[in-house]
């Protein structure tokens, strides 16, 4: 893997000499590679599918296809590790880091999700059903990720001739679709930078004007995963704790595939004795750009 990478960014210009940032991109890359080997070996040894997605995927396809071995290769599992790895960490991290700070300078909505957990689950952790019996939960997550969509755009190349609003693109363009703006149209949104999860009692978009997992038969594999994963830990961390935000940072927004704050975003951790007011307002930077903030 670390080969196919040194390659790719070595066409687009990076320089892997020794000190710099690629250089030590790709040692970890290599790392990670051993690391993923070394695991493989130990459950070839152990041969039996103990449920994790690694077992699973090593257990796929294993047969004969015409004759033909079609499991996955030592190359394709690490491959497809990766991807899960990267496609899966960074998008939900952001999600729910944004989150928690949209939360906390929401200290209504933030009192009203309490109310909603605590009632439905008083204190435990969500069972699935009771999942979903937390509407205004749902409602947090999905607002959040309109007004700060975690990730941001997708792309695509046509594989043929394809119209596209009375303009014909030929075979090979890059087309991009932009999954902030889109959730920023004040046609389907009325006040789009006003964080308002109340909006959704009453609005039900199609998947062309809200598609923070994107759309059709590539969207993402792992949106449902995500949806519960988030909900769950929501849950757990807002029944214990609140999180209060120091004030007068910046908070910066950067990314290109994943939406992240430059800086992390910094909060204070306490028991959940619900002073939602307290670090409210004082935020400077562009976040400011995406979402309506207090004073
Ligand atoms: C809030 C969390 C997440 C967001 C916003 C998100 C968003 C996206 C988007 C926009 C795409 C591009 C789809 C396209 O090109 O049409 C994608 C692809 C993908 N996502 Fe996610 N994702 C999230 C979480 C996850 C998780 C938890 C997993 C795995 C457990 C995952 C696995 C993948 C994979 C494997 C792809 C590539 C699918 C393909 O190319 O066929 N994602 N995701």
């Amino acid at each position: 893997m670390q080969r196919t990478i040194a390659k790719v960014g070595r066409a687009v210009g990076l320089r892997a000499a020794p000190g710099l940032p690629f250089h030590r991109f790709l040692d970890l890359v290599n790392d990670y590679d051993r690391e993923i080997r070394d695991i493989l070996k130990r459950k070839r040894l152990i041969s039996t599918d103990s449920g994790d997605m690694l077992s699973i995927l090593m257990h796929a396809c294993g047969g004969t296809d015409n004759g033909v071995d079609s499991a996955l290769t030592d190359d394709e599992l690490l491959g497809h590790t990766s991807v899960f790895l990267a496609a899966g960490l960074e998008t939900s991290a952001n999600a729910l880091t944004w989150t928690l700070f949209l939360l906390s300078q929401h200290p209504q909505v933030i009192a009203d999700v309490v109310d909603e957990l605590t009632t439905v689950l008083q204190g435990a952790t969500p069972t699935v059903a009771q999942i979903e019996r937390l509407p205004l939960l749902d409602h947090v997550i999905k607002e959040s990720m309109r007004v700060i969509s975690p990730v941001p755009f997708n792309g695509r190349v046509t594989s043929q001739a394809a119209p596209l609003a009375g303009y014909v693109l030929p075979a090979g363009t890059e087309v991009f679709v932009s999954i902030y703006h889109t959730h920023k149209m004040p046609e389907l949104y009325p006040d789009p930078n006003v964080f308002n999860p109340r909006r959704w009692e009453t609005i039900q978009p199609t998947r062309f004007e809200y598609n923070p997992f994107s759309a059709g038969p590539r969207m993402c594999i792992g949106a449902q995963f995500a949806m519960l994963e988030m909900k769950i830990v929501l849950a757990m961390l807002l029944q214990r704790y609140r999180l209060e935000l120091v004030r007068n940072q910046t908070i910066a927004r950067f990314g290109v595939i994943v939406l992240t704050p430059k800086h992390g975003i910094l909060m204070t951790v306490h028991h959940q004795d619900r002073q939602f007011a307290r670090g409210v307002g004082g935020v400077r930077g562009n976040v400011r750009d995406m979402v309506v903030l207090p004073s």
